[in-house]
């Protein structure tokens, strides 16, 4: 049943101006007219001058975007509610409001309210270190990608450790951010969303899989999410047309971390958080070593090398150690820290690195060429670097 459009779109005007308001997207147009712009998002966010809205306009491909405090905000929000869209999609701090007008001209409406005790949090500063769920796991959008309870807490704990090591936002451009290894794009379309608040975000996902790249692709263009877009390449191939400030792969494949890590170090990423997965390069190489895994290393490693399980536990430890170090030998601050409780996921080791330019600490080269002597091993990221 339709309702009259001027109530529902009322409605729509407290949200958007109301205090609970979270996100909105106004997109597609009514019969016979055409908006000044195909979509337009809103996003609250809270600054060190209070509470803002972020109004981004897609013109083509150049996104338009004012950031408004209250008083600016009302007339924007008159003058976009007297647009001729077609749908105005809400979110807010009680749930969603979804509007369609009709072919009669009426609207359809669609409310869906929010467990009081499931309310997210207002929007957060950018500072703010206070421990609650970045997007509620309830958040709409983890229901749009499909994401089951353990990738919830994965994203929401990788947004936590990615809030420590964000740089701050550029004055004149949107931050550039890339998810290698993509899949379905849970991690960056939470991380998209997540770092919209501070400001404009361009956000682009790769992956190999032209499958999950096109439903990626359908599904942005569905919620109506703006400024994110996915390429199919592989993570070591793939190069933008400028170099990202952000660089985060969650479970990319084996060496795709490698290669993630090693494009990050070259494009002079400002950060760079992996969360690698399949450790299989450097068990390649020792048990190529047929019969000799144990043998060929010396006495202080081999009670580490002769159970399989034992040997596989080492080596993961090493390649993500030695990883660590090269990116420290190549001017980033690294740390090693848990991802998540490891009930969630068993590859729960995040690497964070943050570009200082500063000098490697001495003797660091000479550990790295140790430690690969010790094992016998060569890896892949010290040859992508090299
Ligand atoms: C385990 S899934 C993780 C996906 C996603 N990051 C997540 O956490 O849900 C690994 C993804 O990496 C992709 N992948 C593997 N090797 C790759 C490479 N060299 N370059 C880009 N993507 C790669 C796979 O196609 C797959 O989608």
């Amino acid at each position: 049943m339709g309702e009259p459009l001027a109530t529902a779109l009322a409605e729509v005007r407290d949200l958007l101006l109301g205090d609970g308001l979270l996100r909105a997207v106004a997109a597609g147009r009514r019969r016979g007219a055409q908006p000044s712009a195909p979509r337009v998002e809103l996003r609250a966010v809270t600054v060190s001058a209070g509470r803002r809205v972020v109004v981004t306009e897609r013109h083509e491909r150049v996104p338009l975007t004012r950031t408004l405090d209250a008083a600016a905000l009302v007339p924007a929000v008159d003058a976009l509610l007297a647009e001729p869209f077609g749908n105005w999609h809400v979110e807010h701090a009680g749930g969603t409001l979804q509007l369609r007008v009709t072919k009669r001209g009426e609207a359809q409406v669609h409310r869906s309210s929010r467990a009081a005790d499931d309310a997210p949090a207002a929007p957060a500063a950018s500072h703010d270190r206070a421990k609650q769920h970045r997007l509620p796991p309830d958040d709409p959008l983890f229901d749009a990608v499909g994401a089951g309870a353990a990738k919830r807490r994965q994203v929401d704990a990788f947004l936590g450790r990615l809030d420590d090591v964000v740089p701050a936002q550029p004055a004149d451009r949107p931050l550039r951010v890339v998810d290698l290894g993509c899949g379905n794009a849970y991690l960056t379309l939470a991380a998209h969303r997540w770092l919209s608040r501070r400001g404009p975000v361009e956000t682009v996902g790769v992956d190999v899989r032209d499958d999950v790249i096109a439903r990626n692709t359908e599904l942005v263009g569905r919620i109506g999410e703006t400024g994110v877009r996915f390429v199919v390449d592989s993570a070591g191939r793939w190069e933008p047309d400028a170099a990202p400030d952000v660089v985060l792969a969650l479970h990319a494949c084996d060496t795709a971390t490698d290669e993630a890590l090693a494009q990050a170090v070259g494009w002079g990423a400002r950060a760079v958080l992996a969360a690698p997965c399949c450790h299989k390069d450097l068990r390649r190489q020792v048990d190529a070593r047929a019969g000799h895994a144990v043998d060929g290393a010396g006495a202080a490693l081999r009670p580490m090398l002769r159970d399989g399980i034992l040997r596989s536990r080492l080596l993961d430890t090493a390649t993500d150690a030695l990883r660590a170090d090269l990116l420290r030998l190549h001017g980033y601050r690294t740390d090693a820290v848990e991802l998540v409780d490891p009930e969630h996921t068993p590859r729960n080791t995040l690497l964070r690195a943050v570009r200082t330019g500063a000098a490697a600490p001495a003797g660091l080269a000479e550990e790295v060429e140790a430690t690969c002597a010790a094992l016998g091993v060569r890896p892949r990221l010290a040859d992508l670097l090299a």
